[in-house]
């Protein structure tokens, strides 16, 4: 039995994106690769040819109208050529989603800063294959599709969200979080409540939510950029860890890094 090969029809450079689709698709306004043997490709996959990397998943998702055919977005990290490329799959790195939990944000009336602020913190404490950001209203069914797409269609393995965890009567970050995460992270909770009374009694304020969905963690962290650096930077040491153990890592448990 061969591996997945991709079928590859024109030449096509690096820094393309493309679709592609186990059996080929019809796609009339994009770029298309059809594909066979497909392995469930996560966000932030890389397809190698030889070992070395050629395209890296951007986002999966479902075909419209046939829930039963699953489509990538690529990357293309080199050059194509015409023919089939047969490819082995990696995970190089960590896949981030933040989402910007804003009414205003939404609505384009507020610069967000809080969400590339948690990309930048991840990045400087773990490697990252791929980072991609969503600005939301707060709407609690919008965020509940939202987390459930990134972590059990997508793949990302870290979604990060940031404000609706007060008790303004529109904050509903953490009943979202809460209908859709399988195991509570309370340790991660009461790690940012601690770490947050100690720069501000409002800390006790933020109703922020951590826990697992499939093989993903799910953080809320409060809404400004000062708060999101207090509440994340007590987690980053953990993230890399917890990770490993959710998705599998068989390794005794030793001392902290
Ligand atoms: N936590 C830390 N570490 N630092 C802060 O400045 N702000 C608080 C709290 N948590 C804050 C904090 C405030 S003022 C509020 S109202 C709540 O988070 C909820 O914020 P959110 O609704 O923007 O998520």
């Amino acid at each position: 039995m061969s591996g997945p090969i991709i079928l590859v029809d024109r030449d096509i450079p690096a820094g393309q994106r493309l679709l592609l689709s186990e059996g080929g698709i019809d796609a009339a306004h994009w770029p298309a690769l059809a594909g066979r043997n497909v392995p469930a490709l996560r966000a932030g996959d890389v397809l190698t040819r030889d070992g070395e990397p050629f395209a890296r998943v951007e986002s999966a998702s479902w075909w419209p109208g046939n829930p039963s055919r699953r489509v990538w977005v690529l990357e293309t990290l080199a050059g194509l050529r015409p023919g089939e490329t047969a490819f082995g799959r990696e995970r190089r790195g960590r896949a981030l989603a933040w989402i910007t939990l804003s009414d205003k944000g939404a609505a384009g009336l507020r610069a967000d800063a809080s969400g590339p602020l948690i990309e930048e913190l991840v990045r400087a404490a773990l490697p990252l294959g791929l980072a991609r950001g969503f600005v939301l209203p707060d709407d609690e069914r919008a965020l509940r599709a939202l987390i459930e797409d990134l972590a059990l269609v997508q793949g990302f393995d870290l979604i990060l969200t940031t404000g609706g965890t007060g008790v303004a009567p529109r904050d509903v970050t953490p009943e979202a979080t809460l209908a859709v995460i399988e195991k509570r992270l309370p340790g991660f909770e009461r790690a940012m409540t601690a770490a947050s009374l100690v720069k501000t009694p409002f800390g006790a304020v933020s109703r922020a939510v951590a826990g697992t969905l499939g093989q993903s963690l799910v953080v809320n962290l409060p809404g400004s950029p000062k708060a999101v650096r207090e509440c994340l930077e007590p987690l980053l040491p953990a993230l890399g860890h917890t990770l490993d153990k959710l998705q599998g890592d068989p390794a005794e448990c030793g001392a902290p890094a």
